[in-house]
């Protein structure tokens, strides 16, 4: 039996694209696989990790829990690759990921980052227990989640800087980041 394949347009990172897929192509295997937008990991493929978060009208959503057929029926999606500004300036969270040494092997954090990206947008001063709790349904194997924790403030602190509020120091030199390791959020 042939499956039916659909010619649908994807707006990602600002680009219109077009694909030929089959109606069951998630989402997160289209970003992959046929506009080669590989920066979008692939976990777990049944909406637990979060690796595969992708932001879908700006709202984040698990890529691998949505069908590249619904993905065209929205406006906009946004990846990890289109979290930088077009002069190639690091998105405040991706900043705030390396001052704050929040990755290891990396797998997880293109999740995390559009993840938190979104977050800030409408929590734009989170506690530590704020920042705790918004990265809480994201899985990382290698982190602790500590120093994670620790670039989601940071990451507020300097997008509050780029709103013409002073920056603060990074968290390292406030005594802000905990040993690595330890467990969940
Ligand atoms: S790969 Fe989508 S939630 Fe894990
Ligand atoms: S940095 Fe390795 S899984 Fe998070």
């Amino acid at each position: 039996m042939t499956e039916d394949v659909h010619d649908i347009r994807l707006r990602v990172n600002g680009i219109q694209h077009t694909a030929r897929v089959p109606a069951r192509r998630l989402l997160s295997d289209c970003l992959r696989h046929d506009l080669g937008l590989t920066g979008t990991h692939v976990g777990c493929e049944h909406g637990v990790c979060g690796a595969c978060t992708v932001l879908v009208d700006g709202r984040p959503v698990r890529s691998c829990l949505m069908l590249a057929v619904s993905a065209a029926q929205h406006a906009d999606i946004t990846t990890v690759e289109g979290l930088a500004a077009a002069d190639g300036t690091p998105h405040p969270v991706q900043q705030a990921f390396a001052e704050c040494h929040a990755l290891q092997c990396g797998f997880c954090t293109p999740g995390f980052l559009t993840l938190v990206a979104a977050y800030l947008r409408d929590n734009p001063d989170p506690g530590e227990d704020d920042a705790r709790e918004a990265v809480t349904g994201n899985l990382c194997r290698c982190t602790g989640y500590q120093n994670i924790v620790a670039a989601v403030l940071r990451a507020a602190e300097i997008t509050r800087g780029q709103d013409g509020v002073p920056r603060a120091r990074p968290p390292a030199e406030e005594g802000r980041v905990p040993e690595a390791g330890g467990g969940r959020p």
